[in-house]
């Protein structure tokens, strides 16, 4: 057994459907492959419904899963509010929203225009927010329980971080949407968690994250402590996990999974990292030698 292999047993989603914004790609698409193989219906939804239609035939032929694509731009809620009723009308009802859609590329923020900005915003922070609020409001309306809302945001999200920063601020509100509606729908028997992964390779992030050469001039599993970045399954693992009723009493927790990495950078003396070895006994020697000085 290592962190490639799948986790869960095999039933562990049996009879749940699951909608996954942005599912057609990625960590998306990894996730929703994992759900199907744990037995769940999932809806995948973005904005290009040809290359869903395609995931679509690729993912029912390898899981034996059930697939409904369906395109909706996240950014309008008349979009959303459709998507609710045809996941309802093809599954009878959905008990788990995945927020994973997501737009971002790299920018000096004065570079920006004030669309530019505003397209991040409305992908990540209304995208989530239009679909918790037609879901939540289905489900309220409905009376049912048991559901479970899990989004995707990153570890700068606490941490902010420059040339991205539409895309931090964005993610800090999905954060503190995530754990506000924690409390407040617990009521309703609805629960909220996030993740925030650290370097995870798709073509998505690192077209647009690292384009040309970059990819090759920041190695990111070198800012890592276990130096490697992640594999997607260990990702859909952590996801499958959170959205299944064996994490029926996590409740409004954001969990990372990134090796270590924003920590790396935070603490103020892990750059001794780079001091070797054999310079300990000399360092050593010279702080006892202040002692008493
Ligand atoms: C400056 C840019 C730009 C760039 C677009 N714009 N790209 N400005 N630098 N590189 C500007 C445009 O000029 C326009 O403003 C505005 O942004 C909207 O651009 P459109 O192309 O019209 O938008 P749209 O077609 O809606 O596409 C959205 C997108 C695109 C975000 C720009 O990249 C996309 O579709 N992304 C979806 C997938 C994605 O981004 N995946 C990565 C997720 S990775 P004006 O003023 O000219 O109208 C991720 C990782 C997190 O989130 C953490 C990692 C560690
Ligand atoms: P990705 O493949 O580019 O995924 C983004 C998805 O969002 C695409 O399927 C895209 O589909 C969809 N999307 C974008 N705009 C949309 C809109 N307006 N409406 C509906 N769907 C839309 O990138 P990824 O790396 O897998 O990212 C997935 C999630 O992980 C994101 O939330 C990202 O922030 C997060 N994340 C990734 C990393 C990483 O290292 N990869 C690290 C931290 C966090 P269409 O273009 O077809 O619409």
């Amino acid at each position: 057994m290592n962190y490639k292999n799948k986790m869960l047993r095999d039933d562990a989603l049996k009879g749940k459907t699951i909608v996954v914004t942005g599912g057609g790609s990625g960590l998306g698409k990894a996730m929703t492959t994992y759900f199907l193989e744990l037995g769940a219906n999932v809806v995948i939804t973005s904005r290009n419904l040809e290359k869903l239609e395609t995931v679509k035939i690729e993912l029912e032929a390898q899981t034996g899963g059930k697939v409904l694509a369906v395109k909706c731009d996240v950014r309008y809620y008349d979009q959303v509010e459709a998507l609710v009723n045809e996941s309802v009308e093809t599954f009878g009802k959905v008990d788990i929203l995945l927020n994973n859609a997501a737009g971002n590329f790299i920018s000096p923020t004065e570079r920006l225009s004030a669309n530019a900005f505003d397209t991040i915003i409305d992908i990540v922070l209304k995208g989530t927010k239009n679909c918790t609020l037609a879901f939540g409001k289905h489900w309220i309306a409905r009376n049912e329980t048991e559901k479970v809302v899990l989004n995707i945001v990153t570890t700068y999200a606490w941490t902010g971080s420059a040339y991205v920063v539409p895309s931090a601020t964005a993610k800090a509100g999905v954060l503190a949407m995530t754990r506000s509606l924690a409390v407040e729908w617990a009521k309703y028997g609805m629960r909220f968690n996030a993740i925030a992964p650290g370097p995870f390779p798709t073509k998505g992030a690192w077209d647009r994250l690292l384009p040309g050469d970059l990819k090759e001039k920041f190695d990111l599993s070198k800012k890592v402590p276990l130096k490697r970045v992640g594999e997607h399954q260990e990702l859909a693992n952590l996801a499958a996990y959170l959205v299944s009723e064996f994490s029926a009493y996590v409740n409004g927790e954001v969990i990372t999974i990134d090796g270590g990495e924003w920590l790396k950078g935070a603490g103020q003396m892990n750059l001794l990292e780079e001091v070797p070895k054999e310079m300990w006994d000399m360092l050593e020697m010279m702080i006892r030698a202040k002692k008493n000085q």
